[in-house]
């Protein structure tokens, strides 16, 4: 079986119940991808398809070959940090770290959307009135991905950064 990810076409044997998580971890060594619940409820184990972004630990891995899959490790390119994660840096988007790689696949998926779907929230004004406007609805879309540390207003504050 064949998979696309990061750009890179890979192979592995797998049985048929193997989770895409457990995939990248375990068969190719992709171990920024994290398990946290692994049953969907702390999106710790988010990565991208086709640039939407996922829970791992609930897709099988057999499903998913053909689509262009992207972990944390695929985000930054030519040793340069996506602009998501040199904004993470920035604003303190992470105290212990653990959530991080989940965070970030996360909010490159949803500024994707953000794009696709809500054109006027990506060229709002962040001038008065509309910053916690736009905080509120960055948290609602992030809200799939859990930080224990409660680095929340720093994740909010780099998102809005890169959309600004
Ligand atoms: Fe997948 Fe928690 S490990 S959502």
């Amino acid at each position: 079986m064949q998979w696309t990810i990061n750009g890179l076409v890979r192979e592995a044997k797998v049985d048929f119940r193997t989770s895409l998580l457990d995939l990248l971890r375990e068969q190719f060594q992709l171990s920024g991808t994290k398990k946290g619940c692994n049953q969907g409820a702390c999106g710790a184990c988010t990565v991208l398809v086709d640039g939407e972004r996922i829970n791992a630990c609930l897709a099988l891995a057999v499903q998913y070959q053909g689509r262009e899959i992207t972990t944390v490790e695929g985000l930054a390119e030519h040793g340069k940090l996506h602009p998501v994660q040199a904004a993470f840096v920035e604003h303190d988007g992470f105290q212990c770290g653990y959530c991080t790689p989940g965070q970030l696949c996360s909010a490159v998926g949803m500024i994707g959307e953000l794009e696709r779907d809500l054109p006027s929230a990506v060229t709002v004004d962040l001038a008065a009135g509309q910053i916690e406007w736009q905080r509120d609805e960055l948290r609602e879309r992030m809200s799939g991905n859990l930080c224990r540390c409660g680095a929340y207003n720093g994740i909010a504050d780099a998102i809005a950064a890169v959309l600004a």
